[in-house]
Parts: C-alpha cells; structure tokens; sequence
C-alpha cells in the first residue's frame, strides 16, 4: 500500500521490539559528517566510477543520507526502508527515490527478484534485537547475509557502526549494553543515564566481532576506516567496562576465495581531535543511543 509516497509494510517481520515516536524523534538528525562524507563519496566513486548505481539505504530514517547521496551521483536511484513512521515522514520526495515503512528484518523476502549495486547499513544493524544476546547476534548476521544475496554483481555493502571495545574482555561492554538497555525494569534508571534506546534495547559490537561477523557473512572487507575515540567517563569506562568508544566504517564485498578475506582491503583511521570536531559530534549523538 502507498501513501504520500511512501510504501507501506507488506512482509510481516521478526519479532523486534520497536523504539516509540519519542526515542525516534531524538534520531532526526545527520549523522554522517562532513569528513565521512568525503570518504564515503570517495570509495563509492572508486566502486562506480560511472557514477550509476542502484542503492538501497536500511535504516535509512529522515532520508537525508540518501537524499545527499542522489544529489552527489546524479545518475543513482535509491530505495530508503525503515520503520519509523516519523521518521519517514521527514523525508522529501525525490524522482529517484522510493521510501518503504517496513523493518530490515525481512530483506530478502521483501527485495526477492531485485537487486542492488549498493546496500547501506549506516547505524542500524545495533538496533536489529531480540529477547537474547546470541539471538540478536544471529539476527544481525542474518540482515548481512540477506543483504549479501541481494547485492548485484559488482555490489558492496557499506556499514557504519559505533565501535565498542572493552578493557580486558572484548565483547564484554556489547553484552551489558545490550543487557541495560533491553531491561524493562531498568529503562527508567538507564533513560536517566542518557540512553534513549532504554527498554527497547541495542548491540553494539567491538571492532573483532564485526569482523568475524562479515567473515561468517562471507564478506571481504574491502575498506576500512575508524574515526576518531570519543571521551568516555569514568564512571561509564568502569560500568560498561569499556575501553573505548568510536565509529567504524566498512565497505564490504561479497567474498570469492579464500584470498580476498579480511585485511585483504585498506585500513586507516583518523587521529583524535578536539572534542569540537566529528568526536564531539559522535559523541552527541552515540551516547544518547
Ligand atoms: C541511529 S538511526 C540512523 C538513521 C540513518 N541511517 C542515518 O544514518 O542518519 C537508526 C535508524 O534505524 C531505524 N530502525 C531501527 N530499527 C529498525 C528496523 N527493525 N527496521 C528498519 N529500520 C529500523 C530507525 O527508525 C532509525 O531511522
């Protein structure tokens, strides 16, 4: 069904909890800056350098990456999903652009038939949660595989996730966000500490997770950039357990052999800053996740 131009959901979808209006709203923003945007357009120009692609932004919200990005390759066309109705409704219409209220959880069925040159994960996948830790693992690499299988011949994924290392244990600070924030009983303790995703719950993963999860989603990475640390009290290092927090990005592609497997690609990441740079920014905007 179609409503002032944005399609609505047809394929039911897994069980995952959704955020309400209010938590939504605090996502009405542009999340990727000025320098992520010189690298993304520059490692989408290197994969396309027709400039003609077909994408399909998930999670794409507001619309304003995508919109951004039909404005840099004038001869790309887009498909937006997600399934925050307030979201959605910011968004402008555009030739080129198809909006869709539906979940990410069900890519393959709702695509079955079509397929994409691009498929962006920027900030969602960590918003992908069931009632269990290794459920929500399982979820998260299924959406990857998904999109794998609808990648065109020449097609990558782009990912843009929060990095959440721990200090001695790894993937310690995932599990217990995860555990803090999908507690109902606790959500009016954990809203009070800053995290709008209280009671409905997020997994975030640590640099090596990520990667092992593009490993066994038969990915290679192809580039790999981390951006700048963002402060982290004291007081949250020592409950979370955390060594340090920053923001990943991948372009990934599917993997042929053995060879092309991880670090087969480019990694670099960008030096700290002042906190007014893209750290403060990030930071604005992660911890209130
Ligand atoms: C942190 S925001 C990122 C928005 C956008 N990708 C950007 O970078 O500006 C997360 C987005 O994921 C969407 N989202 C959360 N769970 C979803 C789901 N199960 N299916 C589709 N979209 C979802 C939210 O509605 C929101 O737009």
């Amino acid at each position: 069904m179609e409503t002032a131009g944005i399609v609505e959901e047809t394929t039911p979808s897994a069980n995952v909890p959704k955020l309400t209006d209010s938590q939504l709203r605090d996502f009405d923003i542009e999340y990727v800056t000025p320098e992520m945007w010189e690298r993304t357009e520059s490692w989408f120009s290197q994969a396309f350098p027709e400039g003609e692609f077909s994408f399909l932004d998930v999670g794409g919200g507001n619309g304003r990456f995508t919109d951004s990005l039909l404005e840099r390759f004038p001869k790309a066309r887009g498909v937006l999903i997600d399934n925050g109705a307030p979201l959605l409704l910011a968004n402008k219409t555009h030739p080129r652009k198809t909006v869709i209220c539906e979940s990410a959880t069900n890519l393959e069925r709702r695509f079955e038939g079509q397929e994409f040159d691009l498929i962006c994960f920027n900030w969602l996948l960590h918003h992908l949660v069931l009632r269990s830790y290794d459920a929500t693992c399982r979820l998260q690499l299924q959406t990857i595989a998904a999109a794998r299988n609808l990648l065109s011949s020449r097609g990558k994924i782009c990912v843009f996730e929060d990095l959440y290392e721990g200090i001695f244990l790894d993937t310690l600070p995932s599990r217990i966000i995860y555990q803090l924030t999908s507690s109902r009983i606790l959500s009016p303790l954990i809203k009070r500490m800053g995290a709008n995703t209280a009671g409905c719950g997020v997994c975030f993963h640590s640099l090596s997770q990520w990667d092992e999860f593009f490993r066994e989603g038969k990915l290679a990475i192809e580039q790999f950039h981390t951006y700048e640390k963002w402060p982290v009290s004291q007081l949250r290092r020592i409950a979370l357990h955390l060594g340090s927090a920053r923001i990943g990005q991948y372009l990934l592609a599917p993997r042929q052999s053995p060879e092309t497997r991880l670090g087969a690609g480019t990694r670099s990441s960008s030096r700290a800053r002042g906190a007014g740079g893209a750290a403060g920014r990030a930071h604005a905007c992660q911890m209130t996740e």
